[in-house]
């Protein structure tokens, strides 16, 4: 069975930090032990919501030495993959939806010497990634619908993150399973329990009363013990 030295992993989105500090919040982020960041990308096309680009992920370069995971929520991503690539991006994380190319699209990242993630939203299968799962880095489970922060975590997603717990275990290459939206610490054991290793989280960490660590920390310490 594929193994990993580090139970649950956590990734904060910046889509929740304050922008008029974007790098001050990342740096601190990242010294309380953010194991990478996440950067939605999202195109006011493939959901409703316009976001951030390639420049953004070229200033954070700058700042910290965290991984950047790139969320692209944008129709045709195929045209920004190497944007995204020589802008610093560390993996690029691509939707099954809407994409009658994904093996090429997966191709193009890996040609371009990152690790490839592909994302499923609440309504798109397991089977719909059981043709690619072999050429990926990570899976990505939607626990929201795409294109906000700060919505209500799906419980009903947790199925799915069974079922690709299950395919992925069955593995002899190690495949990362993550899961994005409404991530609380009322919300990630569950979706730790289900089998999810990878925590993104927006609101909780960087809306968190307490600050970015104490976000962090409450985060870290709910998933104690689970998985
Ligand atoms: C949603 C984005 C998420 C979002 C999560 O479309 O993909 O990464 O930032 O935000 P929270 O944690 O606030 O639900
Ligand atoms: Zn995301």
């Amino acid at each position: 069975m594929p193994v990993d030295n580090k139970p649950v992993r956590m990734a904060p989105s910046i889509l929740a930090a304050d922008f008029t500090r974007l790098g001050e919040q990342v740096r601190e982020a990242e010294a309380a032990g953010a194991d990478r960041i996440h950067v939605d990308v999202m195109d006011g096309h493939f959901v409703p919501n316009i976001s951030m680009g390639p420049l953004v992920v070229e200033a954070l370069r700058k700042i910290t030495r965290l991984p950047l995971e790139t969320h692209l929520m944008i129709s045709n991503p195929d045209q920004y993959l190497e944007a995204f690539a020589k802008a610093g991006s560390t993996s690029l994380l691509v939707h099954v939806e809407g994409n009658n190319h994904l093996h090429r699209t997966i191709q193009s990242i890996r040609g371009l010497g990152l690790p490839a993630g592909v994302v499923l939203n609440p309504a798109t299968p397991t089977w719909s990634i059981e043709e690619v799962i072999d050429m990926v880095d990570l899976v990505l489970v939607m626990t929201v619908n795409p294109g906000f922060g700060g919505q209500q975590y799906l419980p009903e997603t947790e199925g799915k993150i069974r079922s690709l717990r299950r395919l992925l275990d069955q593995r002899d290459r190690f495949v990362e399973l993550e899961v994005d939206g409404g991530i609380t610490a009322a919300s990630a054991p569950r979706a730790v329990a289900a089998g999810a290793r990878v925590l993104v989280a927006g609101s909780s960490i960087f809306g968190h009363a307490g600050g970015i660590a104490a976000g962090l920390d409450a985060l870290v310490n709910s998933v104690k013990g689970t998985g």
